[in-house]
């Protein structure tokens, strides 16, 4: 690839990422290289004559090298959008994924509830999508996000600062919610996409997930309901009355999470279904 014009350079990355069995090869090649620009998909197209650099060049093909070698898009470009908003992302921190973001819209809807100033907590941030995404739309809201990866919560931190939450936004390393205090702890929602993959199924996962995003953030181990089941049984402690705990959940997980759910504690509010019409987020309201 010398003396290439952008649309040379994307024919023959398209080509060799379909090559490598890469499902959205065009797209992806186009990704990269407007994101090695600092451009975007447009300019590709509007200057698709426009010669590359051989130093742009060598950047490209080692972009397309690893995107062919099966690394996730997302973590070549550092970023991926959710709810409208750039986040950064390192192979520390799970990508953030479209469905997650019906999580923050049913949480979004929730806090219309309530008049108080919304203090929520987000547990396993990864990214911080969830908990910077509400303090984004709520100007009020102010919120804990906890994460057991110390590595993790650093990333959260800097996009917190990159979206203008960052000093409504506090970060401790925790183990579920073992970090907080729950005799000055009150949240009016606790929210959660904890790691929900049954150890069993984690073999089966596609092979750019299994072998490029945390292990930590995809299975916590055995039937893959440890973590939820912490929740169910831990948040009534930091939650106000009538205070709502919001889960995202597997897609073959609703009737063993109903199974699990104390009716003496929660009212089951609702499981919503994501876009492809999967059981996905399980809406519950702590009793008065
Ligand atoms: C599925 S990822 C979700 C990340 C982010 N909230 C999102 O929705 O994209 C789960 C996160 O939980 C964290 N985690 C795993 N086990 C945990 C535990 N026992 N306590 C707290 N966080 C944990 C992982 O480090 C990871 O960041």
């Amino acid at each position: 690839m010398t003396n290439f014009s952008i649309a040379q350079a994307l024919v023959e990355a398209s080509q060799m990422l379909r090559r490598a069995g890469i499902m959205e090869a065009r797209r992806d090649a186009s990704a990269l290289l407007a994101h090695l620009l600092g451009r975007d998909a447009t300019y590709l197209i509007a200057h698709a004559e426009r010669e590359l650099t051989a130093s742009d060049v060598a950047r490209y093909r080692s972009f397309i090298e690893r995107r062919a070698a099966g690394e996730p898009l997302q973590y070549i470009t550092g970023r991926q959008e959710f709810f409208n908003l750039d986040f950064t992302v390192t192979p520390d921190v799970l990508i953030p994924r479209p469905e997650t973001e019906l999580l923050v819209e049913t949480a979004l809807e929730l806090m219309k509830e309530t008049n108080a100033p919304p203090f929520i907590c987000d547990v396993g941030t990864g990214t911080g999508c969830i908990a910077i995404s509400i303090l984004h739309e709520r100007r009020q809201a102010r919120g804990v996000a906890l994460d057991i990866s110390p590595t993790a919560l650093k990333v959260a931190a800097q996009n917190a600062a990159r979206h203008d939450v960052r000093e409504r936004l506090a970060f401790a390393a925790s183990d579920c919610l073992d970090a907080l205090d729950a005799a000055r702890t009150e949240f009016s929602l606790i929210v959660s996409n904890p790691p929900y993959v049954a150890e069993r199924a984690y073999d089966g996962l596609q092979r750019e997930v299994r072998e490029h995003e945390p292990r930590v953030a995809l299975t916590p181990g055995g039937d893959g309901l440890g973590m939820i089941r912490r929740l169910l049984a831990d948040a009534p402690r930091f939650l106000s009355t009538r205070g709502h705990l919001l889960l995202e959940i597997g897609f073959d997980q609703h009737e063993a999470v109903n199974q699990m759910i104390d009716n003496s504690v929660w009212t089951l509010l609702d499981i919503h279904k994501d876009l492809q019409g999967i059981p996905r987020t399980v809406a519950l309201r702590k009793q008065g």
